[in-house]
């Protein structure tokens, strides 16, 4: 029971109900309101779900206005610059960082789950060659469900930590091998002898006729990208997941249904989106055109990777990962690429534009992510699957607390009904 207590007073009644007020470790308090509508026959009205917590979480904090992100209580600053995605996976599903042999443990049983059943890869010859690989992604992961049968109890803890590391592990081999499909060439096997990311590339670039070598800086870049993307707390994706989730649904088939979220422009997909924005405007002279656009009330047109819902400062993952997208460009690019010049003159504007700056519009992690992607050599269609791969460990974070959370139930908002008032049936032939 919280001693601190909000009041309630509805007018013109003037019925009063005492409110508990709830309080976490850091960040805002929030009024319960779980027993309002019983008590008063009331409900809230939150679209978006802009000031409703749904859920107790202890995996990731945000602190939007002052541009804070951690996992497990980690700066994500200090885990961007001494971690690996596999030692922040741990940290995320487990809740504490590992010890070396706990780390070793874990990335051996990572790296040996990799492999999908053959029949599973039959299901890309199902779709058409020039599928988007996101539509893919949605399908053959739901399909996992269909060949693990023995890790589906999800009231076992051990099953669940199964499930949790075979999509850890088998994300990136079907990622990899949505784009094969694409592109018609063989599936590459994974290989044990490497990193998760370089392991990813060498699946997407390599064919059997000659292996990829990936640059080591291409291999950190993507790492650090993982670690950036690997949780964001209550965000679209995850919240569809606990929601899909709540109802008992297998983890397979709820990371499908996150999938099917995060492929959103206002989403994961803004990554993709950046790069169609940046060929649309074509050269640094139709800038000022496409930020006219931006901010004109009748134009529906927005930045791509610029703003965000939380954070009303910069995004502190956009600040670590510009410096990686710079590096990158200097080193892997060509730096002649007009798009990548593009790409920096309209961070500098719109930067400097009153129009962002009084609405605290910063570019957002996805603004950069895409260009690092493009500079890598990783195609524009697997930008969010790139995002996909590495939320998933946040999304079977957040199924894993969830469904061990004693008060776990099932997720149903309600809403305000709009339509017609009660009215009869009338025959087909007296309608007007
Ligand atoms: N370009 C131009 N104006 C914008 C933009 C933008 N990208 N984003 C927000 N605004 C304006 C908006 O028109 C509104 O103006 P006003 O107050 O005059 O009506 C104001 O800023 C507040 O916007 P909002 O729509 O209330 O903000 P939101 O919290 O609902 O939307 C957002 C957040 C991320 C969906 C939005 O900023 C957006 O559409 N950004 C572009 C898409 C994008 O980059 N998404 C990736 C987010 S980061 C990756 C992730 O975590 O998924």
């Amino acid at each position: 029971m919280s001693d601190k207590k909000a009041n309630l007073v509805l007018q013109p009644s003037g019925a009063s109900y005492e409110l508990d007020v709830i309080s976490g470790t850091e960040g805002p308090d929030a009024i319960d309101i779980s027993r309002l509508y019983g008590d008063a026959g009331i409900f809230t009205y939150d679209p978006g779900f802009v000031s409703t917590a749904s859920c107790h979480s202890s995996i990731t904090y945000i602190d939007g206005d002052e541009g804070i992100l951690r996992y497990r209580g980690y700066p994500i600053e200090q885990l961007a610059a001494k971690s690996t995605f596999i030692e922040v996976a741990y940290l995320l599903l487990y809740g504490e960082l590992p010890d070396a042999r706990q780390l070793a443990d874990f990335n051996g049983i990572i790296t040996h789950h990799t492999m999908v059943n053959e029949a599973l890869l039959r299901f890309f010859e199902g779709y058409h060659y020039d599928a988007h690989p996101m539509a893919m992604m949605v399908g053959v992961v739901g399909s996992l469900a269909g060949f693990y049968h023995d890790s589906l109890d999800i009231f076992d803890p051990r099953q669940r930590d199964i499930c949790a590391h075979r999509l850890i592990a088998k994300i990136p081999t079907i990622a990899a091998a949505c784009h094969k499909h694409n592109v018609g060439e063989p599936v590459m096997y994974p290989r044990n002898d490497l990193s998760y990311s370089a392991n990813f590339m060498h699946m997407l670039k390599g064919t059997p006729c000659e292996d990829y070598e990936v640059d080591p800086l291409a291999e950190r870049a993507l790492d650090l990208l993982f670690i950036l993307h690997a949780d964001h707390e209550q965000n679209a994706s995850t919240s569809t997941v606990r929601l899909a989730g709540s109802s008992g649904a297998n983890p397979f088939a709820c990371v499908s249904a996150g999938i099917t979220s995060l492929w959103g422009p206002a989403h994961g997909g803004a990554n993709e989106a950046v790069l169609t924005m940046l060929e649309e405007m074509g050269s640094v002279r139709n800038i000022d055109k496409y930020i006219a656009r931006a901010k004109d009330k009748d134009d529906s047109y927005r930045l791509m990777g610029f703003g965000h819902r939380v954070y009303k400062n910069y995004d502190p993952r956009a600040r670590i990962i510009r410096e990686v997208c710079h590096l990158v460009l200097e080193k892997l690019a060509d730096s002649n690429n007009p798009l990548f010049e593009l790409a920096l003159k309209l961070e500098e504007i719109a930067t400097n534009d009153e129009y962002f700056v009084e609405r605290k519009l910063y570019p957002n992690v996805d603004f950069y992510s895409g260009i690092i992607y493009r500079a890598l050599g990783i195609p524009d269609n697997m930008f969010t699957v790139m995002f996909a791969i590495a939320r998933t460990v946040g999304w079977v974070s957040h199924w894993t607390e969830m469904v061990s959370d004693p008060q776990f139930r099932i997720g149903r908002p309600r809403q305000i009904y709009d339509g017609a008032p009660k009215r009869d049936y009338v025959p087909i032939g007296e309608r007007s």
